[in-house]
């Protein structure tokens, strides 16, 4: 059964870890993560963008199998059904489809309308035990027609979005979408602190978790970071296994084609990346 992330999150700042939200596209994302998380004995979040719900028919379909998934594998361990970066009617869309949570991404709206819009779908959320994250300041860079500035969040307005009652907050603190630049300047922790300071307990987010070195991510854990976003990480994983396997010519190689060969070493370097960020992020024997 899907649960809301409100209890596993609160778990995981008392605790003094964070709980992985990792962007599914298929049902081999879906499996790989699912498996990861039972065999590490850690809750999860999946998170969906309203581009890879779009590719899977919809976000119906999606909770459709995910909930049927979590049945038919003998799943036990805290599974969230997310929307990532939702729209206002995209909130309203994963609420009819029985998503267990929602991100509503009001970030490029004057606060105002951040505020007024947030206040509504935090309602609208709660009336069903749905937990629901909103963004203050943007995440840079790009993910699923995403775009975001990167500007960092000013603590103030954080302190406003967090006291409408939501139940994590996504803010922007120098974190980018895909893979960071050269050059980037790092995680402005002195905003995280900052924020931490006028928000209390409520949990942070994390997006853009692909690339932080592991340093920068304890330190964010140990500022209110509960929730940690990886998703381009798992593409480049499969990506790099399933070139591998195309490249040695094991798809010409007796049943080598068969989607189910082919697809196997990429759901093997998902699973591999996943255990890896559960163990840094320590929500491993936490579910
Ligand atoms: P990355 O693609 O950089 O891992 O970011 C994921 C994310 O923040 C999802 O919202």
């Amino acid at each position: 059964m899907l649960v809301s992330a409100t209890e596993m999150l609160k778990k995981a700042v008392e605790g003094h870890y964070a709980v992985g939200q990792f962007n599914i596209n298929n049902l081999e994302w879906t499996k790989a993560i699912l498996l990861t998380a039972q065999e590490n004995n850690s809750p999860v979040i999946l998170g969906v963008s309203e581009g890879a719900g779009k590719y899977m028919t919809g976000f119906k379909t999606v909770e459709a199998m995910v909930s049927a998934m979590i049945d038919s594998l003998g799943i036990t361990v805290p599974v969230a059904l997310h929307l990532d970066h939702g729209s206002y009617e995209g909130c309203y869309k994963c609420v009819k489809a029985g998503f267990s949570s929602i991100m509503f991404d009001g970030s490029h709206f004057p606060i105002e309308e951040n505020v007024e819009k947030t206040t509504e779908l935090v309602h609208v959320a709660h009336n069903l035990g749905l937990s629901i994250e909103a963004e203050v300041g943007s995440i840079g860079g790009e993910e699923d027609g995403v775009v975001g500035a990167g500007e960092i969040a000013d603590p103030q307005e954080c302190k406003r979005i967090a006291d409408l009652g939501v139940d994590f907050l996504a803010a922007g603190i120098g974190n980018i979408h895909g893979k960071y630049p050269e050059n980037w300047k790092g995680l402005d922790f002195d905003a995280l602190a900052k924020i931490k300071e006028l928000v209390g307990d409520l949990p942070l987010v994390l997006h853009g978790g692909t690339g932080i070195p592991e340093d920068m991510i304890k330190k964010a854990i140990s500022l209110g970071v509960a929730k940690i976003n990886v998703n381009t990480e798992c593409q480049l994983y499969f990506q790099e296994a399933t070139r591998k396997y195309i490249e040695e010519g094991k798809d010409l190689q007796g049943k080598g084609f068969d989607p189910r060969k082919l697809l196997a070493p990429g759901f093997e370097g998902i699973k591999t990346i996943v255990k890896e960020k559960m163990e840094l992020f320590g929500s491993v024997g936490k579910a």
